[in-house]
């Protein structure tokens, strides 16, 4: 595989991170080495496994439907072909993690930008920035579905419109983003389960997030989510839960405007945090989950 380009490293809100060129690039897919396939395979073939039953029906859906295969890093013109007919979406080739303002640019077209790159055997667990597999394997496959389609790219739009007004609207945005896009989890018939990418794409998380009697699970609420602070270095203390995307896209349709003027003045909650009024699901005795409103 080539090198990734990474021009400096900053100090930011999500840690020291790299900072790379923000040119979209043509994937290099004839240099990705045996190696490199190999780690796609793996990783693939132990997420299916654990997300049949975990993930929901849309995300497990969605992906059979693109195509992709553990068989080989699958080719960005190929998933496109498919991807643009579904929903007008389409996978761009970048170095890695983008500044914001180009991120939603990319969104609000609907354009998803995927780091070319794939980690090493080393770190199949865990890897601090998003690579090929988190990119791909876990955030492509809902840009199939219409609504998630459209979710993304209102926010994108939103995402613009968020950095027009200042940091604190835009601190806000991106916990609604990490709170549904990277780690949310959506109720179906016979229980929860997960549509986040930040979970999909993690075998520890994936378990976690269901199974362990640790982490809070709250109903969806937009502006207690845009208070909510969140980990980037451990899983979730709190995963918040949508009755299905209609939901998601309803609450989040209004303008934001006034909702970010009003939680200028209010305090953020630290990430395991529960208060009165929360919606909180636990484990029922068979399959169900319960919430307190079922009891
Ligand atoms: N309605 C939001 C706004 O006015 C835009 C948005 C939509 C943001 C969907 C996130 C998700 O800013
Ligand atoms: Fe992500």
């Amino acid at each position: 595989m080539n090198e990734p380009r990474r021009v400096e490293h900053q100090q930011t809100d999500k840690g020291y991170v790299p900072v790379y060129t923000t040119d979209v690039v043509e994937q290099p897919w004839a240099s990705y080495t045996a190696t490199d396939h190999d780690v796609w395979r793996q990783l693939y073939e132990r997420q299916r496994e654990i997300l049949v039953g975990r993930a929901s029906d849309e995300f497990l859906i969605a992906q059979d439907a693109m195509g992709m295969t553990p068989d080989a890093i699958p080719k960005f013109t190929e998933l496109n072909t498919v991807l643009r007919a579904a929903t007008g979406w389409e996978v761009i080739g970048v170095e890695g993690l983008l500044p914001e303002l180009t991120f939603f640019d990319h969104l609000a077209n609907r354009r998803f930008p995927v780091t070319w790159w794939i980690r090493t055997p080393g770190q199949l667990d865990y890897l601090a920035e998003p690579d090929l597999f988190h990119d791909l394997f876990g955030h492509v496959p809902l840009l199939m579905n219409p609504l998630f389609g459209d979710y993304m790219a209102a926010y994108g739009r939103g995402g613009v419109k968020a950095h027009g007004i200042g940091p604190e609207a835009l601190v806000n945005l991106t916990r609604l983003y990490w709170y549904t896009v990277e780690f949310g989890l959506i109720k179906q018939k016979d229980g929860l389960r997960i549509y986040g990418s930040g979970i999909v794409s993690s075998k520890g998380e994936s378990i976690h997030c269901l199974e362990s009697p640790a982490p809070n699970r709250i109903g969806f609420d937009l502006e207690r989510i845009m208070r909510t602070r969140y980990r980037i270095d451990t899983y979730q203390k709190t995963y918040f839960v949508i009755d299905s995307f209609a939901q998601l896209i309803e609450a989040t349709e209004p303008d934001f405007t006034p909702i970010y003027a009003r939680l200028a003045t209010q305090d953020s909650f630290p990430a395991g945090t529960v208060l009165d009024g929360d919606q909180v699901f636990h484990r029922g005795s068979g399959a169900g989950w319960l919430n307190d409103g079922d009891i």
